[in-house]
């Protein structure tokens, strides 16, 4: 077991001795601190040296890294080696930036979409509404949000996840059926949130349904079966994860919002990231510094959750997307052994947009009694640029993580500030389609990074078919069967949403 290794064994010693110690100390003691505890890669920088991390640590982590085989995993994962074991699939996600891909039907799917976005452009269509639900979703609505300043077109998009009617049907009384695109976005096309809008929206379109609903599915044949044109259906592969998915054609909302050029420079950034972690010794590979210092903060400094806050509205859904892009990669208890594990995994992921966190939790960060890390993101520019504003957007970024860091002694103790509060910060020049693919990249290497000294399957997701199945059993018992099957609990929230008591047997 992990836990028994020489590497996990150190830290823990060292841990206990580094808990002595109190980060401002370390500042202290070190003037180049944060020349020696940051990391600059391309035209982004990582400002690790809030963390409350030594040369030492970052060696004994390095050593975990090497105890867990991490530069021979890496390698297997651009492979394409089978690292989704139980699905016995690849994570080629990568290869879906890679410019010089030799899988031609990667080619032949870009080529479609740009197709589709040249046609859509010279339409007549005022508005596309996009059906789907977690990685089919929350991809495609951060990066058209985060790169709005980039969008060329005059189509009006719609997101629609939720199978909530008081959002699907006033969309639908102000829109209309004959200018407006149906994109479903569906790996599996079976998941009940996004057919069951589908189901709504196909009856709407009427006459024009069989024209305006696109499907982008790794399941075409499901996809036609429903009704979709099969010149209408945009595939991908098994091997592309749903919460990996938004550089495949799960990314035509992107492409048709700001464009194919920007589409392939968010790709592009996003394969920059990829060579640098293939190929950058571990103790200069951003993601796998990230990855580590994750897990010395979870696994050695008992912080179970990470709190990620971006200083930028147009950022704003980037914990919501960091959220199942780790928690539903790492939120698993059990080894590649078969064994439970002995140690936390997946750290809870929330947060924020910056400054307006300051005014919501971050209290509890400065004066509460658990300790949450922060991962702070921030530009130096923004695109409608006021150096006014800019400036108090990042001295609050750069206020809060040293706010965090240093504390503050008072006379009363209940104005004080314990201090001592890990955080990094990542910094760039502007959020460009670049940026926003190299960020996307970084959290999705660390999380591999994460996962493959967790020893656990950071590419399945078998937790979330228990509630699958549960929802089809209790649609059987709202139409009347199977009520005897069922708990008091539901049984009684069921009398209480029907209206009268369940017939049960
Ligand atoms: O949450 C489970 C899940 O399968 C995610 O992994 C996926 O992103 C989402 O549901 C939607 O799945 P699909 O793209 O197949 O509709």
């Amino acid at each position: 077991m992990l836990t028994n290794s020489k590497a996990w064994r150190t830290l823990l010693q060292h841990q206990q001795y580094l808990a002595q110690s109190k980060l401002i100390d370390l500042f202290n003691a070190d003037s180049q601190r944060f020349a020696n505890f940051s990391l600059r890669f391309d035209d982004m920088l990582c400002d690790y040296s809030k963390q409350h991390v030594t040369a030492e640590t970052m060696n004994l982590l390095l050593d975990l890294a090497d105890e867990a085989n991490l530069t021979q995993a890496i390698a297997d994962l651009f492979a394409g080696a089978l690292v989704n074991k139980t699905e016995q699939r690849a994570a080629l996600h990568s290869e879906l930036r890679n410019p010089h891909t030799t899988r031609v039907e990667i080619k032949q799917t870009l080529e479609q979409m740009q197709d589709c976005v040249a046609a859509i452009k010279h339409s007549d269509y005022t508005d596309a509404i996009i059906l789907g639900i977690g990685g089919s979703d929350l991809g495609p609505r951060l990066v058209c949000e985060a790169l709005a300043p980039y969008k060329t077109t005059d189509l009006t998009l719609h997101f629609v996840s939720n199978v909530d009617s008081d959002t699907l049907l006033p969309l639908l009384q102000r829109l209309n059926p004959a200018r407006t695109l149906c994109l479903i976005n569906s790996k599996t096309f079976t998941t009940i949130e996004t057919l069951t809008n589908a189901k709504i929206i196909r009856v709407w379109l009427g006459i024009h349904s069989s024209h305006n609903m696109w499907a982008i599915t790794a399941n075409p044949g499901a996809a036609e079966a429903f009704g979709i044109n099969a010149s209408h259906v945009f595939t991908f592969w098994d091997w592309v994860g749903g919460r990996y998915s938004i550089w495949s054609a799960v990314g035509l909302p992107v492409a048709l919002t700001i464009g194919m050029e920007n589409f392939k420079r968010l790709l592009h950034g996003a394969h920059m990231v990829d060579q640098h972690f293939a190929t950058a010794p571990l103790a200069q590979n951003m993601p796998v510094l990230l990855g580590l210092l994750g897990i010395w903060n979870i696994n050695f400094r008992q912080h179970a959750t990470l709190c990620i806050q971006p200083y930028a509205d147009g950022l704003q859904l980037l914990p919501a997307y960091l959220q199942q892009l780790e928690m539903e990669s790492n939120g698993k208890s059990v080894a590649n052994s078969g064994e439970t594990v002995n140690y936390q995994t997946a750290p809870v992921i929330w947060g924020g947009v910056g400054c307006n966190g300051q005014h919501a939790y971050m209290q509890m960060l400065h004066q509460g009694t658990q300790v949450v890390p922060v991962d702070f993101l921030v530009a130096r520019r923004a695109h409608a640029q006021n150096q006014e504003l800019q400036q108090v957007l990042v001295a609050s970024c750069l206020g809060q993580s040293q706010a965090l860091m240093s504390g503050r002694t008072t006379k009363e103790s209940y104005k004080a500030c314990a201090g001592n509060k890990p955080s990094t910060t990542i910094m760039f020049d502007i959020i460009t389609p670049e940026i926003i693919g190299k960020i996307i990249a970084l959290y999705e290497h660390k999380v591999y990074v994460q996962g493959v000294i967790w020893q656990i399957q950071s590419f399945d997701q078998w937790g979330v078919q228990l509630g699958k199945d549960l929802i089809k059993d209790i649609l059987q018992v709202m139409s009347g069967d199977n009520a005897q099957n069922v708990d008091s609990s539901t049984a009684g929230l069921l009398d209480f949403f029907l209206g009268c008591p369940l017939t049960t047997a």
